[in-house]
């Protein structure tokens, strides 16, 4: 079935004078999706964001968001679009509430519900003034700003930088988002944000796409690492099964490497006496570090 895009960037060049932001880049985000866009510093990812929602005049190709042309139709397209800038500054001595309120106003929505219930949910306190807010405070009004208005697209350049609790509840509201139809695209340097909420992948690198992937895909690419000791005999070949790799003995305990069939393993593992067992979820960071670091196109290769 034909994916509905949402965002769809096509030979996006954007040039500071003879210095190179963004190069060739064609990306689209389709709705529903959640949508990590990483890479190193200075790689172009806000400059492409920036692109998006014209702040910035592109030097070379096409923008489409909705189907609308991001330049010609940047109006329209910004009222349909919460955004989260990465460089969020707040006005300083007013109450975060009558902050709000002022830019739901000029949203020409007057309804503070979700207002409310995102700064409940992430504990923001709205009668706070804006100056006397903490760092992670102030990217709190930041966020509820971005969703507060309900809108079909989400674009957030690098949300980071709230406590362990308060992220979970984030990514909780995401997914919530995402589940009412609504489509996020989100700069990142947070490999474990990205594993944990995204679809799909996209890494840029000195303004160069050089992989975009459905995080599934590169899950299976790094797989689960599992380790057993056992309280018998145990034959390699016991545990050789498809989408099973790297099987090995080491100190009298199997070592090997799941992609898929973990059920498989599980059974061939119930004729055994277990001592002790440990899965682990292989992090994807070590694949992401290598193509920031390499910035290889296709195989990622086993980590
Ligand atoms: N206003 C500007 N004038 C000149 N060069 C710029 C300007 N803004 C960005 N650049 C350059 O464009 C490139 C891409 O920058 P950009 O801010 O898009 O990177 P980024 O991926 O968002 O990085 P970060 O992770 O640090 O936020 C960098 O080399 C940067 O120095
Ligand atoms: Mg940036």
């Amino acid at each position: 079935m034909e994916q509905e895009k949402v965002i769809e960037i096509t030979n996006l060049t954007k040039m500071y004078g003879n210095h190179v932001g963004v190069k060739d880049l064609s990306l689209t985000v389709d709705k529903g999706e959640i949508m990590g866009f990483l890479g190193p510093n200075g790689a172009g990812k806000t400059t492409t964001i920036r692109s998006c929602l014209a702040l910035l005049t592109k030097t070379a190709g096409e923008i489409t968001i909705f189907g609308l042309d991001s330049h010609r139709d940047s109006v329209t397209i910004r009222k349909r679009t919460g955004y989260l800038p990465g460089d969020f500054g707040l006005i300083p001595s007013v109450k975060v509430r009558s902050y709000l309120k002022y830019l739901l106003s000029l949203h020409g929505s007057s309804s503070t519900k979700k207002m409310g219930s995102l700064a409940e949910r992430l504990q923001l306190d709205l009668d706070r003034k804006t100056n006397e807010l903490s760092k992670g405070n102030k990217l709190k009004v930041g966020i509820v700003q971005s969703l507060m208005t309900d809108e079909d697209l989400i674009i957030m350049d690098e949300p980071s930088g709230l406590d362990p609790l308060m992220q979970q509840e984030f990514y909780r509201i995401l997914r919530q988002e995402q589940k009412q139809g609504k489509t996020i695209f989100m700069s990142s340097h947070n490999l474990a944000e990205v594993e944990s909420i995204c679809n799909r992948v996209a890494i840029i690198r000195k303004g160069q796409l050089i992989v975009v992937e459905n995080i599934e895909v590169l899950q299976k690419k790094t797989g689960k690492v599992l380790e057993v000791e056992f309280n018998d005999p145990f034959k390699i070949d016991e545990f050789t099964f498809k989408g099973v790799s790297n099987i090995r003995q080491d100190n009298g305990r199997l070592i090997l490497t799941i992609h898929e069939n973990l059920d498989n393993v599980i059974k061939a593992l119930s004729n055994h006496q277990i001592l002790n067992m440990n899965l682990k979820t292989y992090s994807l960071e070590q694949l992401f570090l290598k193509y920031y670091a390499e910035g290889e196109v296709g195989e990622g290769g086993d980590a």
